[in-house]
């Protein structure tokens, strides 16, 4: 297992500046081409979890590309993504269903019946179930090969929001208000964002076998900082990736400008 909560944070998470998001993006996705295309070789399914936000659009891009041009198939793959706005139609515009379809899933090979996406429209009554059957399809999978992330302003992973603690699984959360100001203009206005969401926990996250974190431009410098070089603490929950033995953030120059350590 790659995880040990019990083993000692490591100071500093392994970090790969790049020159650009794009330079970055692209080696990602390569790096999820080879395991995709290792796993078929292998007669084996790749279980990917994925991340919705403007971070991961290029490596989607990149994917899309790797399919049309080179002929990366995604037959065999399996994805779940990380989060979803609750309660959220999978029309509606800002929905991450939605996202992908148009993002990803659209332009690849993906068989439909492959791709797991937390459901905004569960009823309240049935949401701690739902989130419950989340966990054990990854399971029935055999568990996360890589996961993919983003992370939020004040330190988000998923939607796991500051006070999300290291064992959280799969459940209904609500959203900080540095998340929801983030979300506003794609809901024109923040009255308009959802105040809940599903998400993959912490502890789910951290069972991926692989873990490749993304984050570029300026407004991430100071919590790329926090997340690599601070204390392990559950006020910014990326903290807990230090406990990670396979963990890597990716930056571009702008993101990685606040970190000391060589
Ligand atoms: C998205 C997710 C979030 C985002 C994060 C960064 O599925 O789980 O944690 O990764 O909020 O968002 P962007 O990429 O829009 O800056």
């Amino acid at each position: 297992m790659p995880v040990d909560p019990l083993c000692p944070a490591k100071r500093g998470i392994p970090s790969q500046v790049l020159t650009s998001g794009l330079e970055a993006s692209q080696a990602v996705a390569r790096e999820i081409a080879d395991l995709i295309r290792l796993r078929e070789s292998d007669g084996q399914t790749c279980v990917l979890g994925l991340a919705t936000g403007s971070t991961p659009l290029d490596v989607y891009a990149e994917l899309i590309r790797m399919h049309r041009e080179e002929g990366l198939s995604f037959r065999n793959v399996v994805t779940f993504n990380l989060d979803e706005y609750y309660p959220m139609q999978p029309t509606a515009a800002q929905s991450y269903v939605r996202f992908m379809n148009e993002q990803l899933f659209d332009h690849i090979d993906i068989p439909a019946e492959n791709v797991h996406i937390p459901d905004g429209t569960i009823s309240l009554d049935d949401v701690a179930a739902y989130c419950d059957g989340y966990e054990q399809k990854i399971a029935a999978r055999g568990g996360l090969d890589l996961q993919l992330l983003g992370i939020g302003r004040a330190g988000h992973i998923g939607f796991n929001e500051p006070g999300s603690t290291l064992d959280s699984r799969t459940r209904l959360v609500t959203l900080n208000d540095v998340t929801r100001e983030d979300a506003a203009s794609a809901y024109s206005g923040i009255e308009n964002v959802p105040r809940q969401a599903i998400t993959m926990g912490v502890g789910t996250i951290m069972q991926a076998r692989r873990i490749i974190l993304l984050a570029f431009g300026s407004s991430k410098a100071s919590i790329v900082a926090r997340a690599t070089e601070g204390t392990v603490s559950e006020s910014v929950p990326a903290t807990f990736l230090h406990h990670h033995s396979n963990v890597e953030f990716w930056l571009d120059e702008t993101s990685a400008a606040q970190l000391s350590l060589s």
